[in-house]
């Protein structure tokens, strides 16, 4: 093997290492966020599941991956609206157009666990994921019938009175945000209390991102 050849070599495996571990930037996950989701409401939710996203990384001691987090929030719902029958399952491919690391497409993914896939929330942040979700769509749906219509006059108590009412919002299925408690190891009453606590503390730039 000559000098050059084995040079390429080395210089070929860390290019593919780098490409394994270097996450995307925000802006490249938002290019294809837009690519594949105009729906406001779809918008709005990645927003709001990237706010959570990033808050829970800041408040459990995580705050140097919080742009990782909150990337996850972005694009965990990519295939959704142009690809609802095929939702998880089509993520991977649209991912790799941004070259997504594997730890990337995997957390995204598993928030499609025992729903369209098998991928199992291992992760903190993908078990972070999958409790909030649901539940955003949840808390959002109480706050607009507030007279504000704001999440940051919203409590507690009103999620878990609606909760309980499976009517109300009754797509946000109650059984993903109960399993999603058990693995992380809160009590549901835990799991209301700081999703809600990051969707008002994410509110304003929510707002302003889904305004922008
Ligand atoms: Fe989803
Ligand atoms: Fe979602």
């Amino acid at each position: 093997m000559t000098d050059g050849f084995s040079s390429f070599l080395s210089r070929a495996n860390w290019l593919k290492h780098e490409r394994c571990i270097m996450e995307i930037d925000r802006d490249t996950a938002v290019s294809l966020l837009k690519i594949y989701n105009q729906n406001p409401f779809h918008l709005r939710h990645a927003w709001t599941v990237e706010g959570v996203m990033r808050y829970f990384a800041k408040e459990n001691g995580y705050a140097e991956e919080e742009e990782f987090w909150g990337i996850v929030g972005l694009l965990h719902d990519i295939d959704f609206e142009k690809f609802p029958e095929e939702h998880c399952k089509k993520a991977p491919e649209l991912l790799a157009e941004v070259a997504a690391s594997e730890r990337l497409v995997h957390a995204v993914c598993s928030h499609g666990w025992n729903l369209t896939v098998d991928v199992k929330p291992e992760h903190f942040m993908e078990k972070v994921l999958y409790a909030t979700d649901e539940l955003t769509g949840l808390i959002w749906a109480c706050s607009l019938v507030l007279p504000s219509k704001s999440v940051k006059d919203l409590q507690v108590k009103s999620i878990r009175k609606k909760f309980r009412n499976e009517q109300f919002a009754a797509g946000c299925s109650r059984k993903v945000m109960e399993e999603g408690a058990a693995l992380l190891g809160w009590t549901l009453d835990e799991l209301f209390e700081k999703t809600l606590a990051a969707m008002q503390a994410t509110a304003d730039s929510v707002e302003a991102l889904s305004n922008g």
